[in-house]
């Protein structure tokens, strides 16, 4: 960084330049130069429509526009050279036009502002981000609904309370995650619809007196239309903290996923296994595999819910229209978004890379009476009574295994009868996790034939859209 004279954009009014400290609070350069790109489709859109409303001639637009690229390569190349003492990416983009065409970058910021301007350009960067993200999380989807396939009649524990419940399939706990996922992109595409308006053109706050064309400028930058109040315009940030909610949801559940992993990853447990392309040893304890992935994947989620929750205080109770305190909307946004990318990634990852210990959870799923429900329900189905007593019945012969020491299928016919009088052999068919899951037939239940033809459909479906594409 340089230090340029400091009032280069408003030296007209001012004697003196900025306190130290001044330029330090104030410069946003060091996080918002991630907006040039976008800072300068903005400006191209807007010198294009300024020479067609005969703003500016169409000579100068056209240096504007060679000027913009000729800076557009720099920074690409690395060479540009960003100054703090020209605050932020607007004001180094205007000054280095003016280096390269001389006067006619004046005109560029006629019937603009800085507060429409970095409206603009933050929307189109949030909206970019929401196109990566959803190409993103589409991948984890097809990753967890191919291993959903491949596994619809894997047998493990499914919990509540993480205390062995009911036996599921590892395919409908995988495709539990792309259902989350699928509710994910329908917030991210759903705040893009509202994201999607332009506030190029509100100038400052109030419009302008320039016969300028906003559905032009708006069109140009791929916006369905201008926003239609500019005080709106140049002081809303919904877009950012509706994308934030969704980043945070979205992480949430990774998080979700990623404790899993790492419990199913336990000896203790050993339902998965992940490669050394997804695991660390350690330094002193040389048996050790960790998930250092699925963890910091875990906790990602704090970064992510700050910026949210930051961005939401930031705007409280901000008076509007425009005011400095937007300009900590940005930093916060950029990590949080280049986070869930990371996650989103780690996690395709991970998904991918992860084998199921298929007999770990085959065993697990067996224990722990977790077909004592299939037991009253059959005392139900076959003994017509009502599903209380039932469960009475069936508490009762679980604390008898309990007190044995053994499994619901290793109790005699005789110990059952014990209890229940009327139940006959038949009742073994229902206390094997196979016939249970197989059992679990009702739309979105865990049974094997439901899970296949799940996953085989979103696999169409994702293939589907990405076919459109
Ligand atoms: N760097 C500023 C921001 O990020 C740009 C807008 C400045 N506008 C102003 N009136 N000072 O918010």
């Amino acid at each position: 960084m340089t230090d340029k004279p400091a009032n280069a954009m408003w030296g007209g009014r001012f004697a003196m330049s900025p306190a130290e400290i001044m330029q330090e609070i104030n410069a946003s350069i060091g996080f918002d130069k991630a907006l040039a790109p976008q800072d300068i489709r903005g400006s191209k859109a807007h010198a294009e429509m300024l020479a067609d409303a005969g703003i500016i001639t169409k000579a100068d637009a056209r240096e504007i526009a060679k000027g913009l690229d000729k800076i557009k390569a720099e920074i690409d190349a690395g060479t540009f050279t960003f100054s703090r003492a020209l605050e932020d990416v607007h004001m180094n983009v205007e000054s280095r036009l003016k280096d390269l065409i001389g006067a006619a970058a004046g005109r560029l910021h006629t019937a603009r502002s800085r507060n429409d301007q970095v409206a603009t350009d933050f929307r189109l960067f949030v909206r970019d981000a929401i196109d990566g993200i959803d190409v993103a999380l589409e991948a984890v989807q097809r990753a967890l609904a191919e291993k959903a396939e491949k596994h619809a009649a894997t047998v493990m524990p499914g919990f509540t309370h993480l205390q062995p419940a009911q036996p599921v399939t590892f395919g409908h706990h995988l495709l539990a995650y792309v259902e989350m996922i699928a509710r994910d992109r329908g917030r991210f595409a759903d705040a893009r619809k509202r994201l999607n308006e332009s506030p190029l053109g509100s100038a400052a706050l109030a419009g302008t007196s320039f016969p300028i064309d906003r559905e032009k400028t708006a069109e140009a930058l791929g916006f369905d239309r201008p926003m239609a109040n500019s005080l709106d315009g140049v002081s809303d940030r919904d877009f950012a903290m509706e994308t934030l909610a969704a980043a945070t949801i979205a992480a949430v559940h990774f998080s979700r996923l990623a404790e899993e992993i790492v419990i199913w990853m336990t000896p203790q447990f050993g339902f998965v296994k992940l490669s050394d392309r997804f695991t660390t040893g350690s330094s002193i304890m040389p048996q050790k595999r960790n998930p250092d992935a699925a963890e910091l994947a875990r906790a990602k989620v704090g970064r992510i819910a700050s910026a949210f929750q930051g961005l939401v205080i930031v705007m409280k109770g901000l008076p509007l229209a425009y005011s400095k305190d937007m300009q900590e909307d940005k930093e916060t946004t950029f990590d949080a978004l280049s986070s869930l990318r990371l996650v989103m990634a780690a996690m395709a990852g991970m998904i991918s890379d992860l084998e199921p210990n298929v007999e770990a959870m085959r065993a697990a799923a067996g224990r722990g009476y977790s077909t004592a429900t299939d037991l009253a329900d059959w005392l139900v189905r076959e003994l017509k009574m009502p599903f209380r007593d039932a469960h009475h019945v069936t508490g009762s012969i679980v604390k008898m295994a309990e007190a044995k020491g053994a499994d619901l299928d290793q109790l005699s016919l005789g110990e059952m009868q014990k209890v229940e009088p009327r139940i006959t052999k038949a009742v073994f068919s229902v206390l094997s996790v196979e016939n249970s899951v197989k059992s679990r037939t009702s739309y979105g239940g865990t049974a094997p034939q439901n899970v296949a033809k799940m996953a085989r459909q979103w696999l169409r479906r994702l293939e589907k859209a990405r076919a459109k594409v």
